[in-house]
């Protein structure tokens, strides 16, 4: 299956010069979104994974179908401020300034196996801060899986030492 037929591009979102890749078109087609998180999910089930996490917002409608799938519990990875319980936080740099993700201290156990699940690869910055807290906390991140990877921004290249699959690369 092509998924690029449900992958909209908008010019000049949410900047001017941005293309943006979106999957809202994806996401609304019951048979694409299946077939989508179906097909992620035969790569997950090789890595044995203990469990999936995913960071805030995207990241949730790759991951949680996904841990579904496979039977796995689901770690969400919030932005500073959301989660109730004690938390480990990350920095990381955006395109301007710099963010905080936070996850549950307790979500995962040293040892379990991570994969790390997000809609978009682009710089890498995002799925490296969940990679980076999920290390702090124990865990062995065995594989990341997205939707869509933007070959020209070197997400990749962040993430060295760990197993990318990915549905859709765009060369451009
Ligand atoms: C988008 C996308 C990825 C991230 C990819 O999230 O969902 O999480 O950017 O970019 P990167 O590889 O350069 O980090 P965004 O921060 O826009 O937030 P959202 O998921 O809440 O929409
Ligand atoms: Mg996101």
């Amino acid at each position: 299956m092509d998924y690029r037929n449900w992958i909209r591009d908008i010019p000049d979102f949410p900047r001017e010069g941005i293309l943006f890749r979106d999957i809202t078109p994806l996401l609304g087609h019951g048979q694409a979104y299946k077939h989508a998180i179906d097909q992620l999910a035969e790569q997950v089930q090789l890595w044995a994974a203990d469990v999936i996490i995913g960071p805030e917002a995207r990241g949730y409608v790759v991951g949680a179908p996904l841990a579904y799938t496979l039977g796995l519990g689901f770690v969400p990875v919030r932005k500073k401020g959301k989660l109730p319980a004690d938390t480990t936080a990350v920095t990381y740099d955006l395109e301007y300034g710099q963010d905080v993700l936070e996850m549950h201290t307790d979500a995962i156990q040293p040892g379990q196996r991570v994969v790390v699940a997000d809609d978009l690869l682009a710089t890498g910055g995002t799925m490296a801060a969940t990679v980076e807290l999920a290390r702090k906390l124990g865990g062995v991140v065995v594989g990341a899986a997205f939707f869509i990877e933007l070959l020209p921004l070197h997400g990749r290249e962040k993430l060295s030492g760990i197993p990318i699959h990915t549905l859709v690369q765009y060369e451009d």
